[in-house]
Parts: structure tokens; sequence; C-alpha cells
């Protein structure tokens, strides 16, 4: 739900710290802070905010709510530790409803001065009696991250102890925009949680290859966001498989039977692409003959793949921003509103946080994709067990295409293959492997079928002994050395000029790295 303003606070706005918040609450508000921030168990770090909330305020049953994405449902998730798990059960509000779900759906900040007066409080708990004798105040702040209201922070105080109500109210915001980040954290685990009965990836995982920990650590990510129904971001270099990623995550969905529909925003001229995603009405623009189905009808309940997303030009952020937000649109020219039921993965092997800061991408936009991010590893943190694998497979596919016969790689091909760093990931192995393949002549791939870059490869870390600073450092050299003399054919002053570096020390650097700059030639 997104909110325009918060609260307007009674006083023109003063800012928070200018309120004269107590010394304990000021120490109450850093403890949390810094709690937070080491937690591991949310849900226990929320717990301990609430009960400190209580001791050190005199607040009483203390309680996050969260927006439970199957039922539409407001849900007390957290609560202070005299709360049962019974009662937490039965405060169940749809946003609107009571003073909880209003607050949820106005993204503002209440007080009820005496609960027992109003109209809207529901009791839902039936933990209140005696409010008549004992006038309870109720406070409720909404808990907002990136725009957007996520859950409530509530509690109760009695009446007679509240010097300031406004006051009580500003702590509690201040208090609700520390826990805010851990809420939505907190949602998204609930989320996945809830949709985590044994899957069985089978197939899906079939054309994702590797058993290193990376890989198996990125299969659980794939599977359990498979699940759920939230946006995935894939990020990570070039040729990483980002792609077979988006794929898996759709074939491992609920979604599987549906339409997977991809969309290369960098491969698209700018001006098509608003007409590919969304669609036009015949006589939208000139050549517009036909109405258009775009993308995101086409996909109806499947999945989009939005691919190379860093590459959309600002409008179309625009619209697809407003298609997240209200789930709806229009094709281009037209004035149907279409509702919008697919899911959304998205891929950039470009560091959108500087897209970002260079103002070609939209934060808000941002924000919305990077709701589940996954970073695809590199090949070079896959160790050597994977590369042999992806070969292995390689080797297969590409002798059965070319129908050649060829049993296996020979020890210094399989050397070179494991020690060179692979810039370009797994594409760049199928390339090399194709290549090798194709140029083999008996029942062996060997070292000299090998493309000239992976020769270079004895100076690169042996996965053995990478690690150290030194070791790393020193192969980060090398690295950027052989590219600066690979794009510069292996003229020494060219290289040194790209790197910044005189000609003298990169040809200290040459001859102690022992690099033979006239391969490159
Ligand atoms: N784990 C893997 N197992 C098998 N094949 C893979 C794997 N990862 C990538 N590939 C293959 O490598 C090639 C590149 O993968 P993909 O196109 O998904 O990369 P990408 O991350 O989308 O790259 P780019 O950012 O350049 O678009 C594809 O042919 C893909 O099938
Ligand atoms: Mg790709």
């Amino acid at each position: 739900m997104a909110v325009s303003s918060r609260r307007e606070r009674a006083g023109g706005g003063a800012a928070p710290g200018a309120r004269r918040f107590s010394y304990e609450q000021l120490d109450l508000l850093a403890g949390i802070a810094h709690d937070l921030g080491v937690a591991e168990d949310i849900p226990r770090a929320l717990r301990r905010v609430l009960d400190q909330v209580e001791q050190v305020c005199g607040m009483r049953r203390g309680v996050i709510t969260l927006l439970q994405s199957t039922d539409d449902e407001l849900q007390a998730a957290i609560t202070v530790s005299s709360i049962s798990e019974n009662s937490s059960h039965k405060m169940r509000y749809r946003p609107g409803e009571g003073i909880t779900g209003t607050v949820f759906a106005t993204g503002r900040a209440l007080i009820v001065p005496d609960l027992a007066r109003d109209p809207r409080f529901l009791n839902r708990s039936g933990l209140r009696q005696g409010l008549r004798e004992r006038p309870m105040t109720f406070f409720c702040v909404p808990m907002v991250y990136r725009e957007a209201v996520v859950g409530t922070l509530s509690c109760d105080k009695r009446g007679d102890a509240i010097a300031d109500p406004e006051l009580e109210l500003a702590f509690l915001e201040e208090v609700a925009s520390l826990l805010a980040p851990f809420v939505q954290r907190r949602r998204l685990e609930e989320q996945m949680d809830q949709f985590s009965h044994a899957v069985e990836p089978g197939g899906a995982f079939e054309s994702l290859i590797g058993r290193s920990a990376p890989m198996e650590e990125l299969k659980r990510l794939l599977v359990k966001v498979a699940q759920a129904p939230s946006t995935v971001l894939l990020t990570g270099e070039t040729g990483t498989g980002k792609g077979v990623a988006a794929r898996a995550v759709h074939a491992l969905s609920p979604r599987a039977a549906r339409p997977f529909v991809e969309v290369n925003a960098g491969a698209i001229p700018a001006a098509l692409l608003e007409s590919e995603l969304f669609g036009h009405e015949k006589g939208a623009f000139t050549g517009a003959l036909q109405r258009r189905v775009g993308v995101l009808e086409r996909a109806g309940e499947g999945t989009v793949f939005l691919d190379e997303i860093g590459e959309l030009p600002l409008e179309a952020q625009t619209r697809l921003l407003r298609v997240l937000q209200t789930r709806q649109f229009e094709r281009v020219g037209g004035s149907e509103t279409l509702s919008f039921r697919a899911r959304i993965v998205a891929a950039t092997n470009r560091d959108l946080d500087g897209a970002v800061n260079d103002g070609r991408f939209r934060p808000d936009l941002f924000y919305r994709l990077n709701v589940f991010p996954i970073r695809l590893p590199a090949l070079r943190e896959r160790g050597k067990a994977d590369i042999m694998l992806l070969a292995d497979h390689f080797v297969g596919h590409f002798a059965r295409q070319m129908k050649k016969t060829i049993h296996r790689l020979d020890t210094p091909a399989i050397d070179m293959l494991t020690a060179y760093h692979w810039p370009g990931n797994v594409r760049e192995l199928e390339n090399v492997i194709e290549r090798g393949v194709l140029l083999a002549e008996g029942t062996t791939i060997h070292g000299h079928h090998l493309p000239p870059s992976l020769q270079m490869s004895r100076y690169a870390p042996q996965p053995e002994t990478a690690g150290s600073f030194h070791t790393l450092v020193r192969s980060y050299e090398v690295e950027l050395i052989t590219d600066a003399l690979k794009d510069a054919r292996g003229n020494q002053t060219q290289a040194a000029a790209r790197l910044g570096l005189t000609k003298r020390i990169i040809q200290y650097k040459i001859r102690q790295y022992g690099i033979d700059y006239r391969s490159f030639r």
C-alpha cells in the first residue's frame, strides 16, 4: 500500500529529533538500533524490542501486525511475551477495518484517547477487560518501508500515566522507523514459509549445472522464491546464467503451466519497447495498423522475464512502475484498463545502484524490483569441480550436435580450463568448448584446441592457493594487465595508458609475473 505523506504533525512538523524524548527513551532507541543490526533471529529480536518498550515506557500489549500475502489480512505477527499465541491468532484485520486496519490503509498514526469509547475498537484479542474503570489510550503507528506500509506497531498505555500523548506517539514512530526494514524482511520470510511445502526441483535444474556451495545456495533460493509471488531481481556478471535461472524460477513456480514471456530491454529499439511491453491499439502511432498484444498481456498469470532491465528507457520505467503499483495497465493509445497478474523476474548485469545514482534508473522502480535480489555467482567463485561438470556437459552437447565422438579433455586442457579466470563465465566456457569440439581431430580435446586467452592461465591463481590477500591482488593485477594487453594487441605502451600506469611500471609487472606480451600480437 503506497502512502503519499506521513502523519502531519501538530505544531508544523517539528523534526522528531527536536522533540523532548527522555534520556531513557533515547537510550532505548540507540539500544534497539544496535540490537536489530546484529540480530539473526528477526522475530525474536522484534519481540525483544516490544518487551523493552513495555518496560521502559510503561506501554502494554505491544503488537506488530503484518499484511498476509495470501488473504490480504493484517495479522498480529509479533507480540509481547505476555500475549498468548491463542489471543494473537484472533487479531486479524482487513485493511481499513478497526483502528489497526485504518492506520495500515491510511499510513497515518492514530491515538485513541479512550479505547472503550471508540466505536472502531474491536477487542479482537479479548485481552482488555475493565476498560471502563481504567481508561486506556491506544497508540498505533504505521511501519513504512520505502514509502510502502508493511505493517503496524501498536500498544496501550494507561491514560493517567500519559503527560504528552503526541510525544508518546512520536516516540513510537521513531521505534517503528527503526523496525520497518526488519519487519519487511520478516514479511518476506513469512511469505516464503507459507509456500515452502517441499517442492522437488527435478527437471527445472537440469539446465542449471553445478554442485558447488554457491550453486547449491542459489538453487535453494530459487526454489524458495519460486513458490512466493514476489518480484525477483537476478544480478550477476555476463554469462553467469541469469536467463537459465529466470526459467528455473518459472518452472518451479505454481505458474509453470502458464506462459513464460521474455523481453530484452537492451535488444529492442527504445521507440518500440513500450508497445512491446504494453501492446498498442490500432492507430496508436504511425504504422500501428493493427492492435498488438504486449508482453504483459500475453503473460497472463505466468511470468514476465524482463532481461537487461538496466537498459529500460526512463519513460518505459515510469510506465512499468505504475503497473507494479496498481497491477493495471493500458495498451499504448488505448483506454481500456487491463489487469496485470503475472510475476516479474528481472535481470541485469549492470550495477543498478550506479544507474540509480546517475539518474538513469528510477529509484522507486529499483526498490520495487529489488524485493528479492539473487546474485548469480561468477564461474571463478564456483571452483574446479563446477568448471569440469560444465565442461563435460558442453563436450557432450556439442559432440552430439556436431556428430563427433569425443571422449575426453586431456590433462593440459583440464589444467588450463580450471586455472583460467573466466571473465565471460559459463557462456565463455560454452564457447571455448564448442570451439574445442570443432577443432578436435580425434576423440580427445587437447590444450592446443583451446583459445590463446586460456594459454595464459598458468599466471592466474590456482584455487588451492587463492584466498590470501597477496595472491588475490596478484591475480587481479595479472588479469588487468592481460586484459589490457589483449585490448592493445600486445602493445605495452598502449596497455599501460589504458591502465593509467607508466610504461616502466607495466614492464616491471610483466616481467615480475612472467606474462608473455608477445602472445597477444
Ligand atoms: N549453471 C549452468 N548450467 C548450464 N548452462 C549454463 C549455466 N549457466 C549458464 N549456462 C549457459 O551459459 C550461457 C549463458 O547463460 P545466460 O544467457 O543465462 O547468461 P546471462 O547471465 O543471462 O548473461 P548476460 O548477462 O550476458 O545476458 C547459456 O547458453 C546458458 O545455457
Ligand atoms: Mg542474459
